[in-house]
């Protein structure tokens, strides 16, 4: 099997391809490194073929596509705060780069799994199902939305096979950005944990290695052409414990200062048809990768 996979060179993307080239898939990266983690690079196997490439470019993307049976979609702009101020980027990177990138998926018949986010839900009351009406609360969120759009159209329009998969709160080794890696990064230098209004807030938080294992999962599946699934734990953490749980193995103290704009207060999710349609589970929780993350350290 032969995979590109934009934003390759990304904390998603780089745990992506090591698994891929692991499984001996022919892989290339397109990446215009202008986000990409050094650690990352520094990981990335060697098997994987490396183009700079920005995905607002069709044409290079043209140039070295190649004859690809899946495309993983992970290139992006990621910051909600950022995405405010920097709007017209945000759209042109995010939507306008899904719609080049769709156009390769249509022109070399390959099959697409696009990395959406709980972004698209906005505010959540509830566990959210994937058929609850979205509402995103920041630009970010508005750009993913338009971007399954993009991908359902195509899949309508053009018969593309595509599967769009909506990723919660992502942690893991080489992670970029956070609560999870700020917290750490805090107890490791023994500085305070910063909890951003009363630490109530409610995250669904879900291992790196098992959303490689669902983006693997949806390109390989037919069952799941057309949908978008939810990729969660399923499992709600509030940003106290999770602060808790680094205290209790670091002992350093926590700062509580007042709520950022942005911040979602409640986000969790209904895993079901993720489950069924990939045969899929998480299987790495939290709390037991911090604590033994913090022990090998
Ligand atoms: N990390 C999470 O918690 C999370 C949650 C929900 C959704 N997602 C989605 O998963 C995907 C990967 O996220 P990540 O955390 O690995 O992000 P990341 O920022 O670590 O990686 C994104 C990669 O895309 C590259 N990139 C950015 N703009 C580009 C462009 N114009 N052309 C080519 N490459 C470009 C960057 O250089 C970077 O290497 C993104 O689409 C993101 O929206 C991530």
């Amino acid at each position: 099997m032969r995979a590109l996979v934009t934003g390759g060179a990304g904390f998603i993307g780089g745990h992506l391809v090591e698994k891929l080239v692991e499984r001996d898939w022919d892989v290339i990266v397109f990446d215009n490194f202008e986000r990409a983690s050094l650690e990352t690079l520094r990981t990335l196997p060697s098997e994987a073929e490396l183009r700079r490439i920005d995905i607002r470019d069709p044409e290079a993307m043209k140039r070295y596509a190649g004859d690809v049976d899946v495309i993983f979609h992970l290139a992006a702009l990621t910051d909600v705060v950022e995405s405010e101020v920097k709007k017209d980027e945000y759209w042109n990177v995010n939507v306008v780069g899904t719609e080049n990138v769709l156009k390769i998926a249509k022109d070399v018949g390959a099959k697409l799994v696009f990395t959406s986010s709980a972004a698209v839900y906005g505010e959540l009351n509830n566990v959210a199902r994937e058929d609850l009406k979205p509402n995103p609360i920041s630009f970010y969120g508005v750009t993913k939305l338009e971007c399954e759009k993009l991908c359902m159209r195509y899949y309508e329009e053009y018969g593309i096979d595509i599967v769009v998969l909506r990723l919660f709160n992502v942690f893991g080794e080489r992670a970029q950005g956070g609560v999870v890696k700020i917290f750490l990064e805090r107890a490791r230098e023994g500085k305070p944990l910063i909890i951003y209004g009363d630490g109530e807030a409610v995250r669904d938080f879900i291992y790196v290695g098992d959303v490689v294992d669902a983006l693997i999962k949806a390109a390989l599946s037919g069952k799941a052409s057309g949908r978008i699934l939810n990729i969660a734990s399923g499992k709600p953490t509030r940003v106290r414990e999770l602060a808790e749980a680094v205290v209790k193995e670091t002992g350093v103290k926590i700062i509580y200062e007042s709520e950022r704009r942005w911040e979602i207060k409640f986000s969790l999710a209904d895993i079901s048809l993720a489950k069924k349609l990939l045969n899929w589970n998480p299987k790495i929780y939290l709390i037991d990768w911090i604590r033994s993350s913090l022990r090998s350290s």
